[in-house]
């Protein structure tokens, strides 16, 4: 889906999709060589739902040889803000073990489900953790969060597209953009 199929319920489009796929082979570049030397493949972890979009482009503008595992978490929170409290709906398939592992995320917002999944992670014995996210939102600045690739930094409105969703919607829409406010009402 594109942007010019749903005009009506965008404000205005953010980041094409060229911008996405044009920084997804920059941070692919850096991710080929920093991880060149390593001793198994590459373990990219994705988040459900939201990093499906950003690890299928990323994975296949990588050069190296990754493997791929996905976990499914759910954050206790109230409405739109996430409180930390984070349960595992489905975990990794892969033992961490002695692995170098890159989470790979949607959007950064409070980053306190992401503080939360890379303790979970470390306490598995991989041999290094480190996160790269395709947007980060200004709160997230804050949080200690040691985020080694980041995409784009993108202002603090409630954005759909590229795997993001309003109520599961708009996930397939190719660009990022803001949603209208006319959807929410
Ligand atoms: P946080 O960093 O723990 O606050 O949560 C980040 C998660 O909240 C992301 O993985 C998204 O699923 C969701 N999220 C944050 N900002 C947005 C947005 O603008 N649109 C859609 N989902 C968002
Ligand atoms: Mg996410």
């Amino acid at each position: 889906m594109d942007a010019a199929n749903i005009e009506n319920q965008l404000t205005k489009v953010i980041l094409t999709n060229d911008e996405l796929q044009n920084r997804l082979a920059q941070i692919a570049a850096e991710i080929d060589r920093d991880y060149a030397d390593a001793e198994h493949p590459l373990l990219l972890v994705g988040v459900l739902k939201g990093a499906v979009m950003v690890m299928a482009d990323l994975a296949r503008a990588i050069s190296i040889p990754v493997h791929i595992d996905f976990m499914a978490v759910s954050s206790y929170g109230s409405g739109t803000k996430s409180s930390g409290v984070v349960r595992i709906l489905k975990d990794l398939d892969i033992d961490l073990k002695d692995r170098d592992v890159l989470i790979v995320e949607d959007i950064l917002d409070s980053g306190l489900t992401l503080s939360w999944l890379i303790r979970n992670l470390k306490s598995r014995g991989p041999k290094s953790i480190e996160v790269m996210t395709m947007m980060r939102k200004p709160d997230a600045v804050k949080v200690e969060v040691p985020t080694k690739y980041i995409g784009f930094d993108i202002p603090n409105e409630f954005v759909v597209g590229f795997g993001l969703d309003y109520a599961e919607q708009y996930r397939n829409l190719r660009e990022v953009a803001v949603l209208s406010p006319t959807v929410y009402s």
